[in-house]
C-alpha cells in the first residue's frame, strides 16, 4: 500500500495525516454536498477555493497561533480522505484550542470522527499539551451535537446570533472539555478496560 504521508495520530480505522494533492477532488466533493454543508458558513464553494484550501494545508504545520490547521481523516485501509477535523489555535490565548470536523455523507453513522476527535483530544492535550478545548455547533445541528456529547464535552453556552449562515444569524452552543476532564475520562476508560 502506498504511505499515508506524515502522520498526526493513528485509530484502529483512520490516520489523522497531513492534506496531499490528491484529496482536492473528494475534498471538493464532501464540501459541496448540499447536506455536509447545511450547517457550515461556506457558500458558493468553487474546485479552485478546495485547491486552494488543500495546497495551503499542504504547506502548514499544526499549533501556529492565529491559525486554523486541517488533520485529513483518511481510512487505514486504503488512504482515502473521508473527512477532516480541525485545529484553532487563537493568536491571544493560544492554551484555548478550538475544534472543528467535517465527514462526507456516504462515511457517516459508522463512528468515523468519534474516533478521529478522541485521537485528536489525545493529540491536543497530550502532545500539545493544552489547557482546554472548545466547539461549536449550530443549535439545529442534531450529529453534530451527538458526536460532541459523546466525546463528554459540556454545553457552556448557547450563543444567541452568534453566526451568519445563508443568510440568516443562527443560535450556536458552545462546548468544552478542560484537559483534567480528560484526564478522568481516559482513567474511566483505562479502568473499565
Ligand atoms: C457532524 C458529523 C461529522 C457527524 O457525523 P456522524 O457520522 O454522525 O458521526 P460519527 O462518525 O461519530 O458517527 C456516529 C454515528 O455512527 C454510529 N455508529 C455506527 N457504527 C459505529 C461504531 N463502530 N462506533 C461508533 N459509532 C458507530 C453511532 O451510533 C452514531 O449514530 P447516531 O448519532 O445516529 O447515534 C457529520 O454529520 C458532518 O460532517 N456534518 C457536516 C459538517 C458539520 O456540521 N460539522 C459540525 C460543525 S464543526
Amino acid at each position: 500500500m502506498e504511505k499515508p504521508g506524515k502522520v498526526y495520530a493513528e485509530t484502529d480505522r483512520l490516520f489523522l495525516r497531513q492534506f496531499r494533492l490528491q484529496d482536492v477532488d473528494p475534498f471538493y466533493k464532501y464540501r459541496t454536498t448540499p447536506a455536509v454543508a447545511a450547517f457550515q458558513s461556506w457558500e458558493g464553494y468553487t474546485y479552485a477555493d478546495a485547491e486552494s484550501f488543500v495546497r495551503k494545508q499542504i504547506a502548514h504545520t499544526p499549533n501556529q497561533p492565529g491559525t486554523w490547521f486541517q488533520f485529513a481523516i483518511a481510512l487505514k485501509s486504503s488512504n482515502e480522505l473521508i473527512g477532516d477535523c480541525a485545529l484553532h489555535t487563537p493568536s491571544n490565548e493560544p492554551r484555548i484550542v478550538e475544534i472543528g470536523y467535517t465527514l462526507a455523507l456516504e462515511h457517516q453513522g459508522n463512528g468515523y470522527v468519534h474516533e478521529a476527535v478522541t485521537a485528536l483530544l489525545h493529540y491536543i492535550f497530550h502532545t500539545l499539551g493544552k489547557h482546554k478545548v472548545i466547539a461549536f455547533s449550530d443549535v439545529r445541528n442534531e450529529k453534530s451535537i451527538r458526536v460532541l456529547e459523546r466525546l463528554g464535552m459540556r454545553r457552556e453556552g448557547h450563543l444567541l446570533q452568534n453566526y451568519m449562515s445563508k443568510g440568516q444569524w443562527v443560535d450556536e452552543y458552545q462546548y468544552s472539555l478542560l484537559q483534567s476532564e480528560w484526564m478522568v475520562q481516559e482513567h474511566a476508560c483505562r479502568q473499565a478496560e
